[in-house]
């Protein structure tokens, strides 16, 4: 702790810069105990038992982990059933918690709502109720396109309850991500809302949802959430309130799943022109956010958890509703950004609440800092006790400002890595029992294996750069990792494939202590404010729009969001590259993906850099978009448009 102070006083940085846990910290975790790293190796698969008995089962598993035999696919916990809704109202109600709070809703207008867990209960039964209405049954999918209001929660659990997966799509996406969504998952009920507030006015939301629905080539049903307030319902629309008084005070009884039974579809951006489609299973899924939320967030009941995370991201299926709720805490839901309608929001809503786990990602933090500590000076933040990160490498900088002037030297960081594919955490530092290393994110969680790779996907030794794979299965991986095959194929190492590595796609390297620092990314996937996009995606979006003939995207430096997103765009030949063109290039990809996706930069060009068989090379493309030199170029087919393309982006 010491250590820690001297060096924000000092502002130097040594090679050891550790920062043990704060003793009053330690004293009331969740996890305390240093030998839980051996104990799971030495126990492992069946280490991951303690993760499945936070879980309330109708059926107990009959062992942790099926690895498949000869065959390729691994199963956890086969042999038990559950119902994650039960597991997250249900039992909470039945202990005499009903009357805690579950949800505390923060509107973007600076409206609050509150829900108990009783109240929760009586709406996702009454809305399960509904949904069987509308005839959907175990395994439909059911869309869920909404801003972060309790309804998508109420949803979410409704689906759980009678087992259907749902698929959330995050509401800032465009009609045409939503439609292929939908498709992708032959999904034919979409919940949704009239519109929500975006800087005080009101965004229509059901026009797009309109849109994707006549664009899918099937019938489709849509239930609308009243959330701006003015019925502003059109034909065939269903609307929730309706399902919800229909079916008031009524109880649905929990679906039993197969452990391995999908619990959600969520989609996320990879390294080819489609969104990537990851299936989250019922109990490895459950028990991996549960134990992480147990283990790295220090949740108790007792606890109000704030993770700032939008709904329709991982983050914020596994720590804003199903870890949080499944440990029985208090979740704290929030729609709006960081400064609105003032850059003391977030303050506010952590002083009001009594938050006492906050959870948020570095872009978020980068801004608070460039704001300054002032804006924070009015407010009790003295309820905190844990801080967390998520979603982008943060800064040894970012993380002592963290550290000082949020946590007031007083709360452990969690700097916790993972991916839509891991469906919770897999290296972080356990608060309790861990020194904290700014900017280092920390060691592999007990019971999950990585290792760092090269090329060839052998083991690299400490103190080298390569990619990060995992080496052994753990409960959260999806299903298409479960399947032996598609493991497989989702190796992008060349050789010495074995069953069991699971190629992240990030870079990293691991110090001698067993500290893994995340690099950034080594495919074509962007990220901008801890947000996942997909280059090639957003280049398919550019080419489609008439009179572009070809487009790489990749990402600029940007202190405060990570990267931005830069387009170089080649015209078609008798097509002007003028202020218009720039205009469709910016509504194509706002059509297409989202306002999320739009490019901060775009630069037109005659042609853009490619190999002599035709490969267009993005190296030279980031390096002038970062002003770097791009050094040699004499592998080009055309090695004068770097320089054409570097008097571009000077301008
Ligand atoms: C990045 C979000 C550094 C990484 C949970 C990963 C991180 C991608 C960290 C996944 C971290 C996430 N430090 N980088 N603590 N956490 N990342 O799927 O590149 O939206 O592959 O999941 O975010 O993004 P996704």
């Amino acid at each position: 702790m010491s250590d820690g102070r001297n060096e924000i006083a000092t502002g130097q940085s040594r090679m050891d810069d550790r920062i043990a846990p704060p003793p009053s910290f330690v004293e009331q975790a969740n996890v305390t105990d240093p030998t839980v790293y051996e104990t799971f190796d030495a126990e492992w698969p069946d280490c991951w038992r303690r993760a499945a008995d936070l879980l309330t089962w109708t059926q107990s598993p009959e062992s942790v982990l099926d690895d498949g035999g000869d065959s390729d696919g691994v199963r956890w916990f086969p042999g038990g059933r559950l119902n994650a809704s039960e597991n997250c109202l249900d039992r909470h109600v039945d202990a005499g918690r009903g009357d805690q709070t579950a949800i505390q809703w923060e509107g973007k207008l600076g409206e609050t709502r509150t829900k108990t867990y009783r109240e929760l209960h009586r709406d996702v039964n009454a809305f399960a109720a509904g949904l069987r209405d509308l005839e959907v049954e175990a395994d439909d999918v059911v869309t869920l396109f909404m801003p972060v209001i309790p309804e998508l929660v109420v949803a979410m659990l409704a689906c759980a309850r009678i087992g259907a997966p749902h698929s959330v799509v995050f509401a800032g996406f465009s009609a045409d991500a939503l439609a292929t969504r939908m498709e992708r998952a032959e999904s034919d009920v979409v919940v949704t809302c009239d519109g929500y507030y975006r800087r005080g006015n009101a965004v229509d939301l059901l026009s797009k949802v309109d849109n994707a629905c006549l664009s899918v080539s099937y019938e489709t049903t849509q239930v609308v959430v009243d959330r701006l307030g003015d019925e502003r319902y059109l034909g065939d629309h269903r609307r929730y309130c309706d399902l919800l008084a229909a079916h008031d005070g009524e109880t649905v009884d929990p679906v039993e799943r197969a452990a391995d039974d999908l619990l959600f579809y969520i989609y996320t951006s990879g390294t080819t022109g489609e969104p990537t489609q990851v299936r989250h299973t019922t109990g490895g899924y459950l028990s991996h956010v549960a134990w992480t939320s147990h283990a790295v967030l220090d949740l108790e009941p007792r606890d109000t958890h704030w993770c700032t995370a939008d709904i329709g991201w991982i983050t914020g299926h596994s720590y804003v509703v199903y870890g949080p709720l499944a440990l029985g805490a208090t979740t704290v839901l929030y729609e709006g950004t960081p400064d609105q309608p003032e850059k003391d929001r977030f303050w506010k809503i952590i002083e009001r609440n009594a938050v006492d786990v906050f959870y948020t990602a570095p872009t978020a933090i980068r801004a608070f800092m460039k704001w300054g500590a002032d804006h924070l000076a009015d407010y009790d933040l003295s309820s905190l006790r844990l801080l967390g990160t998520v979603g982008e490498p943060i800064d040894e900088t970012a993380w002592k400002w963290y550290y000082k002037h949020i946590g007031n030297e007083e709360c452990p960081i969690v700097d916790t890595w993972w991916q839509t594919e891991t469906g919770g955490m897999m290296l972080s530092t356990l608060p309790a029992v861990d020194a904290m290393r700014p900017g280092v994110v920390g060691r592999p969680l007990p019971g999950v294996e990585l290792a760092v790779v090269n090329g060839l996907g052998e083991e690299l030794p400490d103190g080298e750069t390569g990619q990060l794979v995992v080496t052994k299965p753990w409960p959260g991986q999806p299903k298409s990792l479960c399947e032996g095959t598609e493991w497989a194929q989702s190796i992008h190492l060349t050789e010495s494939i074995d069953r069991w590595r699971y190629a992240t796609g990030d870079s990293a390297m691991r110090h001698d202590d067993g500290y893994v620092s995340l690099l950034g990314r080594l495919d074509d996937v962007l990220n901008v404010s801890g947000k996942r996009l997909g280059t090639t995606e957003i280049e398919s979006a550019i080419v489609a729009i008439d009179g572009i003939a070809e487009a790489a995207v990749v990402g600029g430096d940007d202190e405060l969001r990570g990267s931005t997103v830069h387009a170089y765009v080649s015209p078609e030949a008798n097509v002007a590259a003028a202020d218009d063109l720039r205009t469709r290039v910016r509504e194509g990809v706002e059509d297409a993906i989202g306002p999320v996706a739009v490019p901060t930069e775009i630069t037109f060009t005659s042609a853009l850099p490619k190999t002599r068989s035709g490969k267009i090379l993005r190296r030279y493309l980031e390096a002038i978009a970062n002003g770097e030199d791009p050094g040699d170029t004499s592998a080009l087919r055309n090695p004068e448009v770097v320089g054409e393309l570097e008097s571009l982006v000077d301008d």
